[in-house]
C-alpha cells in the first residue's frame, strides 16, 4: 500500500481517509490535534471511479464484504510490518479514521484480533458485519455522528456503538449538528479524549 509516514515526538496517529482522499487528506487533522504527531497515513487501494477507498462497494452503503475482508487483512499486515520496522508497538497508535477509513478501523476493532487499542472514528457506520464476541474492554473508541448526515442513518451509527459497545469498548461519543463532514467541535471533543487518555 502506499503510505507516508513520518516521525514526531508526540502521539502517534494512523491515518486512514475517506472516500476519494489520499494519504494526505488527514494529515492537517493529526498536525491539528497533536503538532508533534508521529503520522502513518495509509492510501486506500481500491480505486472507485479515480476516488481511492480502502474496500469495495457496489453503491451507496452497498458494502462488498469480501473486498473488506481481504483489505482489512492486508492494512492490518501493512500496519504490523511498518511497526515492526519503526520500532512502535501497536498499543501505542490511535487510529485516526473519517467516513470509509473509519469504517474499515471499525472493522478492523470488531472482528480482528489486534493490540491496537485507540481509535478515533469519525463519522462511522456498521458494516453489518458482526461475527466475533471476544471481550474489547482495552480498546478505547471516540465516535462521531452528524445529526444532518446524509450517507450514515442513526440506526447505522448506533449499530455500531452496540456491536462495540456490548463487547466492553470504552466509548466516547459525540454529536454534530452538521452532516457527514469533520466539524471543528468535534475535534474539539476529540482534544479533549486525547487528554483524558493519560
Ligand atoms: C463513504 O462514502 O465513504 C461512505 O460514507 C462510507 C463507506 O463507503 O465506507
Amino acid at each position: 500500500m502506499k503510505y507516508l509516514f513520518e516521525k514526531g515526538t508526540g502521539r502517534k496517529f494512523i491515518l486512514l481517509h475517506g472516500t476519494g482522499g489520499d494519504e494526505y487528506s488527514m494529515v492537517d487533522i493529526a498536525q491539528h490535534l497533536d503538532p508533534q504527531s508521529t503520522i502513518l497515513s495509509f492510501r486506500g487501494e481500491i480505486n472507485e471511479n479515480g476516488m481511492n477507498r480502502f474496500f469495495k462497494r457496489n453503491g451507496l452503503n452497498q458494502f462488498d464484504i469480501p473486498s473488506l475482508e481481504k483489505e482489512t487483512d492486508h492494512l492490518l499486515e501493512q500496519i504490523t510490518t511498518i511497526s515492526d520496522e519503526q520500532g512502535i508497538n501497536m498499543d501505542e497508535w490511535i487510529v485516526l479514521g473519517y467516513s470509509n477509513g473509519a469504517n474499515i478501523a471499525g472493522h478492523l476493532f470488531l472482528e480482528r484480533q489486534t493490540e491496537l487499542n485507540k481509535a478515533i472514528l469519525l463519522h462511522p457506520m456498521s458494516l453489518g458485519v458482526d461475527s466475533r464476541t471476544e471481550p474489547l474492554k482495552d480498546k478505547k473508541v471516540f465516535l462521531s455522528y452528524g445529526e444532518e448526515d446524509p450517507i450514515v442513518s442513526l440506526d447505522a451509527f448506533k449499530t455500531l456503538e452496540n456491536q462495540l459497545g456490548t463487547r466492553g469498548t470504552q466509548i466516547t461519543e459525540a454529536h454534530t449538528e452538521a452532516g457527514h463532514q469533520i466539524t471543528v467541535k468535534e475535534l474539539e471533543q476529540v482534544k479533549k479524549w486525547l487528554s483524558d487518555l493519560e
